[in-house]
């Protein structure tokens, strides 16, 4: 059944990566970044979780409705209501799957689905059955296989592919197999299963132990056809296998890989841009591939070695995974369809000409302020004006902050709150908390600000700072951004977008908790 020279592509980005604490996104949000992936020819795009809230459902629903290149997939436990709330949200995509699943280890049988194992199985093929019902494209997967039981996996993914599975995925759920092993078990089950044939054989890893794109590769030298990963390696804890990692680790070593992706690697750094700029978890230098160290050579004996043969300390090339077409400079005197044209290039699409007069008009407004206007500036711009959009119960209208050396900072703010202005003022240890404060001050929300970062969006003094911070209320966690040639601006900016995703709090199921 499966294409023995294909590696198959799942990103799970907007579904698993989403669940990391702070990451939830909008709709629009995930919009953008599954064009984005759409650019980079993904095959399957996990858009996420559809009975977990009405906000999860929509989501998927509107990346099914506009996304026709990938196949878009839905979770969905091995319930009726959540396959019958995620074939609803697929209806009008070009192709869709449900993805169903169970807990198979003996710690989650027992404990957390009080279920015996025979209960299981019949439970998993009665879900696939429902799912088929309703969608050709049925994957089942048993959640914590990497510590379940081999004979019962072969058992229950046996009779899963009997009731109509057509993708068997083996999740590391707890992040807690080692390469070899896993690797051992994909070629187990594939051989042991008699009719393996039948379905692709997939693998979702978590990086608990740093492993997962590791892990994710022996199962593919193993005969795993699918990888589900996420870009940047987002994801629950610490993540899932990522994207970039795999992709390249197998494009690179096609002396060891009997298949390859379809991907569209030189995509790869937009995705990760757009993917960090929207969730607000900044990219490490040193990380693989999209780091902005990745390609930098800084040792004297590196760089006249690269100078003379680039393949003396490169094994790919950065332009292949994007990094070139980065350098694309917008100015003061650029017009709108260059600015347009660029931002199609990044994954972004004006829906309206009106948005894109607005978009074109704060470009304008920062070209003022800064020469040269880069890559990540006009993604920093969008991200921003995407926040504002959003933001509809609390807008940030004007800040006035006073810092001088020998005298307490302090800010005047003025903000709406539901459509009314007012206004706050404090002093505070620094001129970003003076600000912090005087916004507190008016919106009262009582939350603890756990993370403050700044990050120089391009080089230079005048470059844009983008500011992320994280508040905690009651449990509930949220990112905000905000961005800004001025940096306790785009602080102000970063702390009301938080506000607001505060203010919109909205229950959602957890997909790994609960019942079944
Ligand atoms: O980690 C996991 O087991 C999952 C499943 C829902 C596939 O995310
Ligand atoms: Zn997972």
């Amino acid at each position: 059944m499966s294409n023995p020279d294909k590696l198959i592509i799942f990103d799970t980005t907007l579904r698993d990566g989403e669940q990391s604490p702070g990451a939830s996104m909008t709709r629009d949000e995930k919009l953008r970044i599954a064009r984005a992936l759409e650019k980079l020819r993904v095959d399957v795009i996990e858009a996420g979780f559809p009975i977990a809230s009405r906000g999860d459902f929509e989501a998927v629903q509107a990346v099914a409705r506009s996304i026709k290149e990938s196949t878009i997939c839905g979770l969905a436990r091995a319930t009726e209501k959540d396959i019958d709330r995620a074939g609803e949200a697929l209806r009008e995509a070009n192709t869709g799957r449900i993805h169903t699943f169970i807990a198979t280890s003996p710690i989650h049988m027992e404990q957390k689905l009080r279920m015996s194992p025979d209960e299981v199985v019949e439970q998993a093929v009665w879900a696939v059955k429902r799912a088929r019902n309703l969608i050709d494209d049925v994957e089942f997967s048993a959640e914590d296989a990497g510590r379940s039981d081999i004979d019962f996996l072969c058992r229950i993914f046996e009779r899963a592919i009997d009731a109509g599975a057509t993708t068997i995925n083996v999740p590391d759920t707890v992040g807690y197999n080692l390469p070899q092993q896993f690797g051992e078990t994909i070629r187990t089950l594939i051989e042991r299963i008699p009719n393996s044939d039948k379905a692709v054989f997939s693998v979702h890893c978590h990086n608990d132990l740093g492993l997962a794109s590791a892990n994710s590769l022996a199962a593919v030298l193993n005969g795993a056809r699918q990888v589900e990963c996420t870009i940047n390696g987002l994801g629950e804890r610490a993540g899932n296998a990522s994207l970039e990692e795999v992709v390249m680790a197998v494009r690179t070593r096609r002396d060891l890989f009997s298949c390859d992706s379809n991907l569209d690697t030189t995509q790869i750094v937009n995705c990760s841009r757009i993917v960090s700029g929207i969730t607000g978890f900044p990219v490490q230098p040193n990380k693989a591939i999209v780091g902005a160290n990745a390609f930098a050579h800084e040792a004297g004996i590196h760089q006249d070695g690269v100078l003379k043969s680039r393949e003396t300390y490169e094994i790919m090339r950065a332009e292949d995974v994007g990094w070139s077409q980065n350098r694309m400079v917008l100015g003061k005197h650029s017009g709108r369809n260059a600015f347009r044209a660029r931002l199609v290039e990044l994954g972004v699409d004006y829906g309206s000409e009106e948005e894109l007069n607005e978009g074109f008009r704060s470009f304008k407004e920062l070209a003022d302020k800064k020469h040269e206007i880069f890559d990540d500036d006009l993604l920093a711009l969008v991200n921003d004006a995407g926040f504002s959009a959003e933001n509809e119960r609390v807008n940030l209208v004007s800040l006035r902050v006073c810092s001088e050396t020998g005298e307490v900072p302090n800010a005047n703010v003025v903000l709406t709150l539901d459509g009314v202005e007012k206004s706050g003022s404090s002093t505070g240890g620094g001129p970003v908390d003076a600000a912090f404060k005087a916004i507190e001050s008016i919106v009262r929300t009582e939350s603890v600000l756990e993370l403050y970062s700044v990050n120089a969006i391009t080089s230079g003094t005048d470059a844009q700072g983008e500011v992320t911070v994280r508040v905690r209320k009651a449990g509930r966690i949220v990112n905000g951004q905000g961005a800004d040639t001025d940096i306790v601006i785009a602080s102000a900016k970063a702390y009301v977008n938080a506000f607001n995703k505060l203010l919109q709090s909205e229950k959602r199921a957890h997909p790994q908790l609960g019942d079944v």
